[in-house]
């Protein structure tokens, strides 16, 4: 079942690839890029389902590492640092919680730094009645007079929102803090 799943994100991010190269305009092509990127944590999150357990539950931790790998090997001055507790949240919750966390990263990665680099850090907490926050912060330039102006943070919001979330973004000089508060459940 798994196998299969994943060779179906696998088949469509190929029609994506090969219908990209016909766009005449990068504005296309950027846009193909973010869909592609967004299957791609669909799919990890998918590879992490646990056939050994009863139900289908993602291991949060294990998942949010994987994407954070991923994302590492494109970026060579960042370091990104993950401290998480071990949550398992099922899989209607792991989707949107990679997708905003596959957003974050790549505007911290895009946006925060210059040539010198800099640093990302991850924390995944559990409190009490299942009360979760994951906090995404970045030690670059902060977000200016851009804060809540894209496409990006919109998004962000709607995808807390089915997680019936909450998202609360801070900004200095000394960098971007969002942090995502949600009640886990596993399934
Ligand atoms: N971590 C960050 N550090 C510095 N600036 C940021 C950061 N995150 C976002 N920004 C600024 O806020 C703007 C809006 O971000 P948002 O994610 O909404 O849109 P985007 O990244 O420009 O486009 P998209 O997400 O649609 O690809 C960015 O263009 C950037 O100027
Ligand atoms: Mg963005």
């Amino acid at each position: 079942m798994q196998h299969r799943v994943k060779n179906n994100f696998q088949t469509i991010i190929s029609l994506i690839q090969v219908r990209k190269q016909s766009l005449p305009g990068s504005q296309g092509r950027e846009l193909a890029e973010k869909v592609t990127n967004a299957i791609i944590a669909m799919s990890m999150a998918h590879e992490q389902l646990s056939p050994t357990r009863t139900g289908e539950v993602v291991a949060l931790n294990v998942y949010l590492q994987a994407l954070v790998t991923s994302f590492a090997v494109t970026a060579d001055a960042i370091s990104i640092e993950v401290v998480s507790d071990d949550i398992d949240v099922s899989i209607e919750q792991a989707v949107p919680i990679g997708l905003i966390m596959n957003e974050l990263l790549t505007n911290s990665i895009k946006h925060a730094f210059g040539p010198k680099g800099g640093s990302i850090r991850v924390d995944l907490h559990a409190s009490a009645q299942g009360l979760a926050r994951l906090i995404v912060s970045d030690n670059g330039k902060g977000l200016g007079s851009h804060a809540g102006a894209g496409s990006g943070l919109r998004l962000i919001r709607s995808l807390a929102d089915q997680l019936r979330g909450e998202i609360v973004q801070n900004s200095s000089s000394a960098g971007v803090t969002t942090t995502l508060s949600f009640v886990a459940r596993p399934r």
